[in-house]
């Protein structure tokens, strides 16, 4: 199993994933990220198993992270396992690269989130040295 950056022939099983964390998201996404025309993810890491890909994380730069000091924080905006591929250390390695990209470049402090009643995800951010630091609730009105 090999971390690597995603890339253009990916798209249709980076699309499978994506849909499968956020069954909301936007499928012309993918073709904005590839040709640079996507402001968010920065960079995206798959986890390759001979061809197939079983998982993916998407990264960011953030200037302002609860609970960080730092102003230029990596930010793990999305992180996928397939179904099947969990409890078997492929959340982990891609949360490893996802740290090391952060390192290169330039950050210090590394942040994520989940929702609130996502217990798994918290373990498992639990199990990786992520320390909870703060529980938020989301508003909006129409204008
Ligand atoms: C979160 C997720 C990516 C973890 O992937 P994974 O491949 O199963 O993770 P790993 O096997 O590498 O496990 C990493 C650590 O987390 C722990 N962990 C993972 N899932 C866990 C669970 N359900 N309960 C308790 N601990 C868990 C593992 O035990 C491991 O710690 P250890 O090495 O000390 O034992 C995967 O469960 C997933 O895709 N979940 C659905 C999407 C999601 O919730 N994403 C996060 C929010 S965006």
């Amino acid at each position: 199993m090999n971390v690597r950056p995603v890339a253009p022939a990916d798209a249709a099983q980076w699309r499978r994933m994506r849909l499968a964390l956020w069954p909301d998201s936007v499928p012309d996404e993918i073709d904005q990220f590839f040709t640079g025309l996507l402001h968010e993810p920065l960079a995206v890491l798959v986890a390759d198993d001979g061809g197939a890909l079983v998982g993916f994380v998407e990264l960011s730069i953030r200037n302002i992270a609860e609970g960080c000091s730092t102003d230029r924080v990596a930010y793990l905006e999305g992180w996928w396992v397939d179904v099947g591929k969990r409890r078997q250390g492929i959340g982990r390695a891609l949360v490893r690269a996802a740290e090391e990209w952060g390192r290169a470049q330039g950050c210090s402090e590394f942040a994520s989130d989940t929702e609130i009643d996502n217990e798994d995800s918290a373990k498992a951010h639990a199990a990786l040295g992520f320390e909870e630091v703060e529980r938020i609730r989301c508003f909006r009105k129409s204008l």
